[in-house]
């Protein structure tokens, strides 16, 4: 899997644990920033992984910030994306098997380390199921609105 990853200064530290994890895994990280001595704003970073996606260099995204609110709402904004702000395990793995999300977002101040990359796993390892798929159709046909 080619992922596109970014966080805002809220979550560096936990973003480079998270890249070493998505490495150890085999899939292909493409680490976007922010750089660990700057404060930024997430809507910048959150930009930088749909538009990878958008532009087909990336399968999917993972946005950190310090709730995963502010990164989940930016993301959202883009055509074809699906980003979930999930919690743990569970939603994590439902935001795939029901949603199909294309980017999943995490609060690093809100949520340890570990509960991120049990998060990540269950994200990845899961599967759409079909059966959800009318529904994420009416999803983007919000889009045009
Ligand atoms: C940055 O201070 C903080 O607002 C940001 O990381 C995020 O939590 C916003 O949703």
């Amino acid at each position: 899997m080619r992922i596109a990853l970014a966080s805002d200064h809220a979550a560096v530290e936990l973003r480079l644990a998270v890249a070493a994890h998505l490495t150890g895994r085999g899939d292909q990280v493409d680490d976007l920033g922010c750089a660990a001595h700057e404060r930024v704003d997430y809507p910048d970073y959150a930009a930088r992984v749909t538009s990878a996606i958008s532009a087909g260099s990336a399968d999917v995204g993972v946005l950190i910030c310090g709730t995963g609110i502010g990164m989940s709402m930016a993301a959202n904004k883009v055509a074809g994306i699906r980003a979930a702000l999930v919690h743990d395990a569970t939603t994590a793995r439902l935001a795939r098997e029901h949603n199909d999300a294309n980017v999943l977002c995490v609060g690093g101040r809100v949520l340890g380390p570990l509960t991120v990359l049990e998060c990540l796993d269950a994200w990845l390892d899961a599967s759409f199921e079909p059966r959800h798929a009318d529904r994420l159709a009416k999803l983007h046909a919000l889009e045009a609105r």
